[in-house]
């Protein structure tokens, strides 16, 4: 595989397909066991997460339920701060098993601000599913339980992962080029 272009920059070959199969099959194979009886409700959030989200759901055998929820605005390469509110989650949480499903935590802010909105909903617990994480990046206290792969403090893109908007289709992960 060889590098490619998204907009003005270039990117590399990161974490292949296989890698990604793999790594989502133990995640939801632990899933599987964690929630066993417990039908959880899946929770994606878009854009970045519909394919991660997708896979995964794929692969859960348990009783479950998903529906999806759009959450930050992520301008270029850095984070835009901001994060907007909360829209489509016409679910009842009351009682609920929640797994969050994200594509990626980088600071953990956008994480940190949707837990405290859902502090008074009166769910039964809450666990988060992220593909990827960049612990360098942290700058909030975020505990996901349920991580794909923790990567160094670099842009990626594809599988979902934008780059102003594009790069979403390409079926792999590729790090820019530096
Ligand atoms: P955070 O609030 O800083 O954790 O940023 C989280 C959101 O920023 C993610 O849900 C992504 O949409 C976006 N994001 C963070 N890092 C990257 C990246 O390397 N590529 C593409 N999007 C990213
Ligand atoms: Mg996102």
């Amino acid at each position: 595989m060889s590098s490619i272009q998204v907009l003005d920059k270039e990117f590399v070959p990161f974490i292949s397909k296989a890698q990604i199969a793999e790594s989502i099959q133990k995640l939801a194979k632990e899933i599987n066991q964690d929630f066993e009886g417990k039908k959880p409700l899946f929770l994606g959030v878009l854009n970045g997460s519909f394919m991660f989200a997708s896979d995964l759901f794929k692969e859960i055998t348990i009783d479950a339920e998903i529906t999806f929820i759009k959450l930050a605005s992520y301008i270029g390469t850095e984070s835009s701060g901001n994060v907007l509110t909360t829209i489509g989650l016409d679910k009842d949480l009351e009682g609920r098993h929640l797994i969050i499903v994200e594509d990626i935590i980088d600071t953990g802010r956008t994480m940190t601000k949707f837990l405290q909105q859902l502090e008074n909903d009166g769910l039964a617990s809450i666990s988060i599913a992220t593909l990827l994480i960049k612990p360098e990046a942290l700058a909030y206290n975020i505990q996901a339980k349920y991580v794909g792969f923790s990567i160094e403090n670099k842009f990626v893109v594809g599988y979902g992962l934008d780059y102003d908007g594009y790069g979403r289709n390409i079926p792999e992960i590729y790090q820019i080029k530096e």
